[in-house]
Formats: structure tokens, C-alpha cells, sequence
């Protein structure tokens, strides 16, 4: 019988190789304390079946017999159990929910798009068209990052955003409040994707924190300064012409 063999394996879930190579280890180099050496009987070297005599009891046992079960081995057959294998599926659940806060938010800055049109302040019609716009790629991004894993796209109804406001102040009240809420469910996502391991949520979500401390800056920067101003129609138009100079990140004006 050849003293070597080659074996190649291929492990299918992660971690369990080098669970494995600690087993081999364990297994042919340490002898813990307290349990009985084996060794063969001059016979049974080369013979397949292997029994073990035990030199203080003189049993004869097989080694499979003697061998605590590791990783699940039931007898003859080494069935290896991988670790706990942790299920992606709550955290592709969560993604599909942020594809909807996402368009949400989108459809909230569209109402308030539309409010300061009507209240003819163009310039911050403009910018918060352009903020819906980004979080329509948002949306986006989420969504064709879960068809590049393959995994199921679930859309969900939107509810109406506000619509009614009682000043250009309100507005962007709001638009900080939302941005906030969104922040905590990035980081609630960003959390529970560490817990589960899911390394590409991981990366692709590390976008969307930095993104969020870009959007709540100018949020704030925002609602601070109509607040200084809220009282000077001058200078709110001012504002708006200032707000006005953001272009469209793409353009979806009808054609
Ligand atoms: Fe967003
Ligand atoms: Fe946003």
C-alpha cells in the first residue's frame, strides 16, 4: 500500500478547508492527554480494515469506533459539516426594502419639486427634481446590484409622499428629516450585513454610508441657511437662483 496519496478537494461552503486541515492536524500530530496510544498489530499493518488494539485494555476497536465524531462524521463516511451556514436571505430581504425607500424618497422630492413650482421658485423646483433623481439611481443601484448576484428583485408599492407644505422652509425641513431616517437605514443595513457576513452587501453599502453623510451635510447646510433668510423675500429668491445653478443628473424631460 503506497504511503501517500494525493487528494484534491474542493471546498463548497467557506471555512470548512481550513476546518478540515485542523482536523488533519489534530488528528495525526497531537495526542491529547489521558486518552490510551494506539498502535497496530504487526498483522494488521497495511490491512485495510484497520483495527486498533488498545495496549492497557487490549481491546480491539476500530478507528472510526474510537474517533470522538468531528464535524458531523457518521461512521465510514466523512460527511463534513461546514459552519453554521448563515442565511443571505434577510439581508436580500432588507436590500429589496431599501429599493423602496430609495424610490420613497424619490417620490418625496418629486412632491416637493412640484410644490415649489407651483409656489414659482424654479431654482429649488430644479434642485429637488435633481435630488429625486439621485435617489432614482439609488434605487438603482441596489437593484441592479441584486440582479448581478442573482437574486430575486421584489418591488413594493409606494405609498403618497407629502404634499402640502406651509413654507419653503417646511420643505427643506423635511428633505433633512428624511435624509436622516434614510441614514439609520443604511446603517441598520450596513449592521446586519456585517453580523451575516455578506461581504458584497458589505462593499456595495459602504457607497451608500458615504453617500448619506454627503446628503445629510447638504441637507443641513440647506435648512440653516432658508432659515436665515425665510423672512427676506430678496433674499429667498436669491437662494432660489443659487439652488437653480444644480443641473439634472440626467435629463428626463419629455422629448
Ligand atoms: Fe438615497
Ligand atoms: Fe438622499
Amino acid at each position: 500500500m503506497p504511503n501517500h496519496y494525493q487528494l484534491l478537494l474542493r471546498p463548497l461552503v467557506d471555512g470548512v478547508m481550513s476546518r478540515f486541515m485542523g482536523w488533519v492536524g489534530g488528528t495525526h500530530t497531537m495526542r491529547p492527554r489521558g486518552r490510551p496510544r494506539l498502535r497496530f498489530t504487526p498483522e494488521q499493518q497495511g490491512k485495510e480494515a484497520c483495527p486498533l488494539v488498545c495496549p492497557r485494555t487490549g481491546t480491539r476497536q476500530n478507528a472510526a469506533a474510537l474517533r470522538k465524531p468531528m464535524y458531523g462524521d457518521t461512521g465510514s463516511t466523512l460527511h463534513m459539516k461546514g459552519p453554521k451556514k448563515m442565511s443571505n436571505q434577510q439581508i436580500n430581504d432588507a436590500l429589496n426594502g431599501q429599493i423602496a425607500s430609495e424610490f420613497a424618497s424619490w417620490y418625496s422630492y418629486l412632491a416637493m419639486s412640484a410644490w415649489c413650482s407651483q409656489e414659482q421658485l424654479a431654482g429649488c423646483a430644479g434642485w429637488l427634481r435633481a435630488q429625486a433623481q439621485e435617489e432614482y439611481t439609488h434605487a438603482m443601484k441596489i437593484y441592479e446590484f441584486l440582479l448581478d448576484r442573482d437574486v430575486e428583485v421584489k418591488l413594493s408599492p409606494l405609498d403618497a409622499p407629502r404634499q402640502t407644505f406651509g413654507s419653503i422652509v417646511e420643505i427643506f425641513e423635511c428633505a433633512l428629516q428624511q435624509e436622516q431616517e434614510n441614514t439609520k437605514r443604511i446603517d441598520d443595513l450596513f449592521s446586519m450585513a456585517m453580523e451575516q457576513k455578506a461581504f458584497a452587501s458589505l462593499v456595495e453599502l459602504q457607497w451608500f454610508v458615504t453617500e448619506q453623510v454627503e446628503e445629510e451635510k447638504t441637507a443641513r447646510t440647506n435648512l440653516a441657511r432658508i432659515k436665515m433668510i425665510a423672512d427676506d423675500p430678496a433674499a429667498v429668491l436669491d437662494f432660489d437662483n443659487a439652488l437653480g445653478q444644480r443641473s439634472l443628473p440626467m435629463d428626463t424631460s419629455p422629448q
